[in-house]
């Protein structure tokens, strides 16, 4: 069953709240909070009283996407914000497995992102520790940007790799995915769909996400 995550970079800050139940009733599942350092991305977006500000008044599994430098000093404070998933870049730790298991003994759900160019043989020793693994679709940093078509290669060898060890963890894909580019990561072997301007700018959104959660059905029904 895929599952779609609105990415609130894209969303009016000014009515935040209006903009998250627009997609908890547009038929959201998760909601995607993209945070930024001005460090390890060109960008500064929002921190930990974002989520707490959320966090009780939407339904919506809160989705936190760290893209900051040294995510293993921020851990505690987005978990007791609320945060539900806590994503880091393997780009961005030295000890990758020591922050996945900071995450886990928090009791947290732990991600990890690999930007475009990142390989996934980095995750190979951590791979059967992890609840999701994030696919970046775009250079992390900013939204609206061009789907990079090069990282599809890399989500099915990763629902190969998931298959052939029999894990559970979710594969999300993140950067330009729009009503042209969800049927390539589908097929490929997403399962959790992140969408920024392409929902927030829609002016029906629950058109597009209804479009996104048919697909595998129909595919299926083939
Ligand atoms: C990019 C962020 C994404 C972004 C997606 O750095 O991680 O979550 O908001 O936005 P769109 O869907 O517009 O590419
Ligand atoms: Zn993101």
């Amino acid at each position: 069953m895929v599952r779609v995550a609105p990415s609130i970079l894209s969303a009016d800050f000014g009515c935040l709240l209006d903009e998250v139940k627009r997609m908890e009733d547009a038929g959201a599942d998760w909601l995607h909070i993209d945070v930024m350092d001005g460090h390890f991305v060109p960008n500064i977006t929002m921190g930990p009283l974002v989520v707490k500000a959320l966090s009780g008044r939407v339904s919506l599994f809160l989705d936190v996407h760290l893209m900051v430098e040294n995510p293993g000093d921020f851990l505690g404070d987005f978990y007791e914000a609320g945060a539900q998933m806590l994503t880091v870049h393997a780009e961005a730790c030295t000890h990758l497995h020591r922050v996945v298991q900071s995450i886990k003994e928090m009791g947290c759900k732990v991600g990890v992102a690999l930007n475009p160019s990142t390989p996934l043989n980095c995750l190979e020793y951590v791979l059967d520790e992890l609840d999701l693994v994030l696919i970046m679709s775009v250079n992390p940093g900013f939204g609206g940007q061009e789907f990079i078509y090069s990282v599809l290669p890399k989500i099915k060898a990763l629902a190969e790799e998931k298959r052939r060890r029999g894990l559970s963890l979710d594969i999300q894909v993140d950067g330009g995915i729009n009503e042209h580019t969800y049927v390539h990561v589908l097929k490929a072997g997403a399962e959790v769909l992140v969408a920024g301007s392409a929902l927030f700018k829609a002016p029906e959104p629950s058109k597009l996400i209804t479009a996104f959660k048919l697909l595998p059905v129909k595919e299926k029904d083939v």
